[in-house]
């Protein structure tokens, strides 16, 4: 009653108040806690940016090394676990089966359910709740490569790799995607900071459509490893976290740079999608696109070059001249590290996947400031507007025309 317009996709609606990530779209500023992106990039580590966007302030020496080794300690997961992978086809996507294990996760931890352990168990603000909600948050960071990395190897038919002990959170997980039996093996330290800085501009991006996704699901109180898998159901789109994937099959599908500009002109008549392009809130570049960029040249020296990269800087450049991109403002968005992923040699429907996993640390950041956030939590119910007929009475099956 009273509503007359919908908010159709919340282009102006804000549901939160947050100190987490600073986004100005037309500046193509992106900040974590106040700090850079660019100098995060420099300086930081995606498990540092992590303890920086869940508790609010750079972690000193002490409290990184006990972050870091709780999350490495929750890397395990459990035998179970095992047995869920192999219940899933062979050629099941990725993201499928990492949602199913993040929710399958909130059934191994009854401690962890709001439903059986009291309403309050994370909103309390009490040292016990806070306790309880951080343990949650260093499972589900610790657990999300080892089920990235089993969700890989159950489609190549491979065996599972028990997380190996000393190395880095991203190197942890590129020994648990390679490994295959060498005594000797190392992962690549040129990729491993490769996907250790894609992982922290992949951390957080304020309310996008998971992150809002996970925040709507956790306003019922439900238990985090639920929230968490709604969020990655959200990712999956190709709207969203699928867009990655979707580039390099819009890359693979144009065939050859001399393909763009008819390509181009099929976008401007709404029969192609341009994905990879496009941005809710940036109206400019956005930022974390040049780190890709600078990211693409020290993966390139160890990888090659990817044959689809000319296929890519055509369609940059034909889209950035084009009137109708100028017009929208629509730029290259981080997606383009799509490339990136595909040089280093992971599937191309895994690609999502690297974006999810760094994501749980931002959909925790924000469940953890929700919960304690001031007031208490209010659930996310979101109002419509009724179109549909008005009253009209039941007629019998044998008596309507
Ligand atoms: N190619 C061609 N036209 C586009 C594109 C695109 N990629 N993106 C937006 N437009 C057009 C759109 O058709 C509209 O034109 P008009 O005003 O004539 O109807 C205008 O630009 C404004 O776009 P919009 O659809 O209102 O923008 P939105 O904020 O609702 O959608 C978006 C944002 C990201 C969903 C959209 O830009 C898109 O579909 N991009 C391609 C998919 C993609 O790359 N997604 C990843 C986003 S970044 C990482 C992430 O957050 O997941």
């Amino acid at each position: 009653k009273g509503l007359r317009v919908a908010d159709k996709g919340f282009l102006n609606t804000a549901v939160i108040s947050s100190e987490i990530t600073y986004i100005d779209g037309e500046a193509g500023i992106l900040r974590y806690r106040g700090y850079p992106i660019e100098q995060l990039a420099v300086h930081s580590s995606f498990l540092e940016t992590a303890y920086l966007l869940i508790y609010g302030a750079l972690p000193s020496r002490k409290q990184y090394n006990i972050f870091e080794t709780e999350v490495m300690q929750h890397s395990m997961t459990h035998a179970d676990a095992e047995v869920l992978f192999r219940a899933f086809r062979y050629d099941a996507h990725p993201m499928s089966i990492l949602t199913s294990a993040f929710a399958s996760l909130g059934s191994m931890y009854a401690e962890a359910n709001p439903s059986l352990q009291g309403q309050n168990l994370y909103t309390k603000g009490d040292a016990a709740s806070i306790a309880a909600m951080d343990k949650q948050i260093y499972r589900l960071i610790g657990k999300a490569t080892t089920l990235a990395a089993m969700a890989y190897r159950i489609r190549q038919g491979r065996d599972f790799v028990v997380p190996p002990a000393g190395l880095s959170y991203t190197g942890s997980f590129l020994y648990q995607m390679d490994h295959l039996g060498e005594e000797d093996y190392v992962p690549s330290p040129v990729l491993e900071k490769a996907l250790d800085v894609l992982f922290l501009l992949h951390a957080d991006h304020e309310l996008n459509a998971s992150c809002t996704t996970v925040l709507q699901t956790a306003s019922s109180l439900v238990d985090p490893y639920s929230a968490i898998s709604a969020g990655c159901a959200s990712l999956y789109g190709p709207l969203h976290g699928g867009a990655n994937e979707a580039v390099i099959r819009m890359l693979i599908s144009i065939g050859s740079p001399d393909n763009v500009p008819a390509f181009v002109e099929q976008v401007k008549k709404r029969e192609k999608v341009l994905s990879g392009f496009g941005h809710r809130v940036y109206k400019t570049s956005d930022p974390r696109s040049f780190i890709v960029r600078k990211t693409a040249d020290e993966v390139f020296k160890v990888t090659g070059k990817d044959e689809l990269l000319e296929t890519a800087m055509r369609l940059h450049d034909v889209a950035m001249s084009d009137e109708y991109f100028i017009k929208r403002k629509l730029a290259p968005n981080v997606d383009f590290c799509g490339l990136i992923y595909r040089a280093m040699g992971f599937p191309l429907d895994f690609f999502p996947v690297l974006f999810a996993v760094p994501r749980v640390v931002g959909w925790l950041a924000h469940w953890r400031q929700m919960m304690l956030q001031p007031g208490g939590v209010k659930i996310w119910r979101p109002r419509q507007i009724y179109v549909g007929p008005t009253k009209r009475d039941y007629i019998p099956i044998d008596s309507r025309v």
